[in-house]
């Protein structure tokens, strides 16, 4: 943990890590005090692949369970307009200052959203995402069910969303809790860390690792999907 510098097409984000936000309850440390690896798969991900079909000039953003909130910055320097950085309270602060030090504050705000809650969610009724990104949010089974009811909330008809994630012995279950709440899941193509793409320079994308990751697309309810394998 501490500070890290990320490359991002030709510009260098910087993301603070937290090493004192603890659950006042439990005394654990918050996941989203620092960067996860899909967050930085992801960011390289929208940077090379997703910017090929989706033009973020003038777009809005949102970004579920951000944490440091590296996918929604790498959005903000690839043109969008506004994004919207979110997590739960405690871990707004490190949000805040990483838009800061970033110098990104015309673009990106940070807000609180916790997922399944009706009080958090209608303070974005008025909102109209072209974008939702999440990165390693498959995590809990038990918080599924919420970011399901949250996604179908703040998404509209045209909004796309994608996720990145890594592929761990449970990470199925929870997309299928998405997938019995209607969502359809479809594994994208990627090619990360290859000699096509403008890799991050981070360390652990070795080839070996980034079989562990996958970047997925959220089709909304009842629209005709088909679910990706994803855990053979
Ligand atoms: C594994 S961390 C990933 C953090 C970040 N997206 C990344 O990839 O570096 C999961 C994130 O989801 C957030 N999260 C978990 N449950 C949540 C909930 N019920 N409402 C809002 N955020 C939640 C956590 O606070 C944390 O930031």
């Amino acid at each position: 943990m501490g500070v890290r510098e990320i490359q991002v097409a030709d510009t260098t984000l910087v993301i603070h890590e937290l090493e004192d936000v603890c659950d006042s309850v439990t005394g654990r440390v918050l996941t989203g005090s620092w960067l996860w690896n899909s967050s930085l798969v992801l960011s390289e991900w929208i940077a090379t692949q997703g910017r090929l079909t989706f033009d973020f000039q003038d777009k809005t953003v949102l970004e579920l369970g951000a944490g440091a909130g590296l996918p929604g910055l790498t959005a903000a320097l690839l043109g969008a307009s506004r994004v919207v950085l979110t997590d739960i309270e405690t871990l707004l602060p490190g949000l805040i200052n990483n838009v800061e030090v970033n110098g990104l504050g015309d673009r990106v705000e940070v807000r609180q959203l916790v997922w399944g809650s009706d009080e958090s969610s209608s303070e974005f009724d008025g909102f109209d995402f072209d974008l939702v990104l999440m990165s390693d949010v498959f995590f809990d089974m038990e918080e599924m069910a919420a970011l399901a009811k949250t996604l179908k909330k703040v998404r509209r008809k045209e909004t796309v969303v994608w996720a990145a994630s890594e592929v761990r012995p449970w990470t199925g279950e929870c997309l299928n809790v998405l997938v019995s709440e209607g969502f359809g899941v479809v594994e994208l193509p990627s090619q990360l860390g290859g000699s096509s793409g403008s890799g991050n320079g981070n360390s652990f994308m070795e080839e070996d690792s980034l079989d562990m990751f996958a970047v997925f697309l959220l089709l909304p309810p009842n629209e005709d999907s088909h679910v990706a394998a994803i855990c053979n």
